[in-house]
């Protein structure tokens, strides 16, 4: 584990606890009684199918939502107490299209320090620059989000959630409509990040390579349950039929297993 002193930017991690959390819309039951803890500094993996419950588990963590029952703790802060924002930085990795189209890349990132006023604009500066190098990006920062490639307009949106000092860094799908080099870029970028500047990271993903090749552990989540916690190691050697069908699964068009569609799409 990196030491906490590392990070420029904050200099300490936080540990998330979650504790026999269960979200209902309504009568129906998303999240059913869910404990895991992830340790300051470490990279989480939260994997299940489609429609699992896995962004409706982040929303209760990073608190834009309450659980029905139970409690999130973020550092022993209730993450559902709006205070808790005050105390612990946490970021959220948004999806390519959240970027201000309208915006440079070094207006995209200054936009958030501006707002809060988070030091006078050469303070800014050196934020932004020092998220960009952390990225690669140095060249980027006048650029337009249009003129910017799917995986660059990832790495701007890590960029941007840097600039927010986070202690906690939460990813939802970061490798979605990525190819298989972009997505292992972005693996890499994750996992180098912790060595960097001592982040912890929770990170919701379908892609498997990317959660065994960079995850400490991994969670699986199937109707709204955990089914396992496990580092990698242990989940390429899990047997049962449940784990080993949704890591290695295996289409045979004679006998699909498969195609009952999910509520959402039917
Ligand atoms: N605000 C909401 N109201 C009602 N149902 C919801 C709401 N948000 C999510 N759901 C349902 O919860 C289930 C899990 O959703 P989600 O966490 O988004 O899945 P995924 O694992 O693909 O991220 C889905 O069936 C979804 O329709
Ligand atoms: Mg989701």
């Amino acid at each position: 584990m990196p030491a906490d002193t590392a990070n420029p930017f904050t200099g300490t991690t936080v540990g998330i606890s979650v504790e026999n959390v269960n979200k209902s819309y309504g009568n129906v039951n998303v999240l059913r009684d869910i404990s895991l803890d992830v340790k300051p500094g470490e990279i989480f993996c939260i994997m299940g199918p489609s429609g699992s419950g896995k962004t409706v588990l982040l929303k209760q963590i990073v608190g834009l939502e309450k659980p029905t029952s139970g409690r999130v703790l973020i550092d022993n802060f209730d993450a559902s107490d709006p205070e808790t924002r005050t105390k612990v930085h946490l970021a959220f990795v948004f999806q390519a299209g959240a970027l201000f189209n309208s915006l440079s890349v070094y207006d995209n990132l200054a936009l958030y320090p501006r707002e809060h006023r988070l030091g006078d604009e050469n303070s800014i500066r050196e934020r932004v620059r020092h998220a960009l190098s952390i990225l690669s990006l140095e060249k980027a920062a006048d650029k337009m989000p249009s003129e910017l490639s799917g995986g660059m307009k990832k790495r701007v949106a890590i960029a941007r959630a840097l600039v927010m000092e986070p202690q906690l860094l939460v990813y939802d799908e970061p490798t979605a409509e990525l190819d298989p080099i972009l997505s292992a870029t972005i693996s890499e970028i994750i996992a180098t990040l912790r060595e960097q500047i001592a982040v912890t990271s929770l990170v919701v993903t379908h892609d498997r390579a990317l959660a065994l090749g960079i995850a400490d552990r991994i969670a699986i989540i199937m109707d709204g349950r955990i089914r396992t916690i496990s580092t990698a190691q242990e989940l390429k050697h899990n047997t049962e039929p449940i784990i080993t069908d949704f890591m290695n699964p295996v289409i045979d068009p004679k006998n699909p297993r498969f195609r009952k569609l999910e509520p959402n799409n039917e």
